[in-house]
């Protein structure tokens, strides 16, 4: 009789677990369908006319996305650069196409020890957004013309499937800027 018992007990407690985890399983889920990516980043997305509202989305897809290597405010560690320089890329002649093209497809050089990893899995919306995030902090503020016209979303699109490895983007980097080596 006490085997039996013993036996129902263990039963019901794996029950218990397997309901449990499915539970925790379809509730998951359910988290995920709310928090698709795509219909968050949607949100930024500007009506025809609005301006793009990208500032809070910068500042998170900076943390996400870039701050590991370049430093939570830009300033850059051991092989990662400091960010301070990119407006006065930015503002060189062909540098607005060329800061777009160092973030999806990359950058390596001679300069530092390892390359700047291509990250074009990031959304139009988001890489417009990050951007324009570092364009308008880290020192670059100070550098920055007044009335430079910063990234929309639809500046991103264009330059995708140019197929580039991040050592063209350096050869890029020296001929269509003609930028000292720093
Ligand atoms: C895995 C590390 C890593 C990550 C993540 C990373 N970078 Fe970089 N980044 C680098 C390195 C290394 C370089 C320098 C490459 C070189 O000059 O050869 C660089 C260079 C740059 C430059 C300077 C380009 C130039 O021509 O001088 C900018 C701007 C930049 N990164 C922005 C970003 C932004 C914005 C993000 C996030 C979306 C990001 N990086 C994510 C490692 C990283």
């Amino acid at each position: 009789m006490r085997h039996l018992l013993t036996h129902i007990a263990i039963f019901t407690i794996a029950l218990f677990l397997i309901a449990a985890a499915a539970l925790f399983g379809w509730s998951r889920s359910a988290q995920l369908v709310i928090t698709d990516e795509a219909t968050v980043l949607a949100g930024f997305e500007p009506m025809p006319e609005e301006e793009f509202n990208w500032t809070q989305l910068g500042a998170k897809a900076y943390l996400r996305n870039c701050a590991n290597c370049h430093g939570r405010e830009g300033e850059g560690w051991d092989q990662y650069p400091a960010l301070g320089h990119t407006a006065p890329l930015f503002e060189s002649p062909g540098g607005r196409d060329y800061i777009i093209d160092v973030h999806l497809y990359g950058l390596t050089g001679d300069r530092w020890g390892v390359p700047m990893p291509p990250m074009g899995h990031i959304h139009d919306i988001e890489m417009a957004a990050v951007i324009n995030h570092v364009l308008t902090n880290f020192g670059n503020e100070a550098l920055l013309d007044e009335d430079a016209e910063l990234y929309a979303p639809e500046d991103i699109g264009p330059r995708r499937g140019q197929d580039l490895s991040p050592a063209q983007v350096n050869e890029r980097r020296l001929e269509v800027m003609g930028v000292e080596e720093e």
